[in-house]
């Protein structure tokens, strides 16, 4: 992917389906008037989700600037709250060509946590220094004193699953990016959530103990997948697949 002057995006290289330079903002464009769950994810040669515990060793500039395109084009993102804890999430800033993208709504997409226990610092700059609070997407066991804490710096859907949560953070942020991680994602594709998962493959090998991108139980059957497109950039492919029967 080659940055204009701003890091934005400017063209990127695409091999499927036609070869050629695409707009990668045209490329990832949610599809209008509906509900659309999108994940981005990222995976070794050899099938991990991540590498001493982060994933962030894996990726690279291109894979960062499709990170940032991917939130500028959404509404709100949800995040397991292992990933917000093991990657030091911050609040959401606004990226490079946002202000185009997000022409008529928030500077920034929402941030949505996914937690049970609110393990969560309240007090950091996730909490405190975000123009819009986080919304905790959480569960009627969740502890009492940390649900009444949160709901002091937070937005809060409890919802008595996972799937009640996300349909009710969707009724005002329909366009929705999940950063994963593994464990909610594989939740997010066993409740037929998933609309599309963009994935990209890192031109590396790690073996160890790095898991894979949904770690849940097995799907009753395969979810099969179309392929939406492929792009290049610096030997790091980014795939787009998507999972509805409706093909953009
Ligand atoms: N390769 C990639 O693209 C990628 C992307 C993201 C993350 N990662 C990596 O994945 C690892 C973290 O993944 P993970 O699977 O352990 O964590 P995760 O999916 O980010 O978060 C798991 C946490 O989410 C909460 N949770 C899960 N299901 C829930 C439900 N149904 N209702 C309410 N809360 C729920 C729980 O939080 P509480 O414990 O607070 O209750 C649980 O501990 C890290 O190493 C990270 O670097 C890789």
């Amino acid at each position: 992917m080659r940055a204009a002057a701003q890091g934005m995006i400017d063209t990127v290289r695409q091999i499927h389906p036609e070869p050629g330079d695409a707009d990668p903002a045209q490329a990832y464009a949610y599809p209008p008037g509906r509900t659309w769950l999108r994940a981005n994810m990222i995976t070794t040669l050899d099938g991990a989700a991540w590498h001493d515990n982060r994933s962030g060793a894996l990726g690279g500039a291109a894979d960062h600037r499709l990170f940032a395109l991917l939130r500028g084009l959404a509404d709100a993102v949800i995040v397991g709250a292992g990933t917000v804890r093991t990657e030091g999430y911050g609040p959401v800033r606004p990226g490079p060509g946002w202000a185009g993208l997000r022409a008529g709504r928030p500077a920034v997409p929402r941030l949505a946590i996914v937690t049970r226990q609110i393990h969560l610092d309240l007090e950091s700059p996730l909490f405190t220094a975000a123009g819009e609070p986080p919304i905790l997407l959480t569960s009627p066991q969740a502890p009492a004193a940390r649900l009444r804490a949160a709901r002091r710096c937070a937005e809060v859907i409890v919802a008595a699953d996972l799937a009640t949560a996300i349909a009710e953070l969707a009724s005002a942020h329909p366009r929705l990016l999940c950063e994963g991680g593994p464990g909610v994602l594989a939740q997010v594709a066993a409740a037929g959530l998933l609309d599309e998962l963009c994935l990209t493959v890192s031109p590396m090998l790690t073996a160890g103990d790095g898991g894979r991108i949904l770690d849940g139980p097995a799907l009753p059957a395969p979810a099969r997948m179309r392929l939406g497109h492929v792009l290049i950039e610096d030997e790091f492919l980014f795939l787009r697949y998507t999972t509805t029967k409706e093909q953009l």
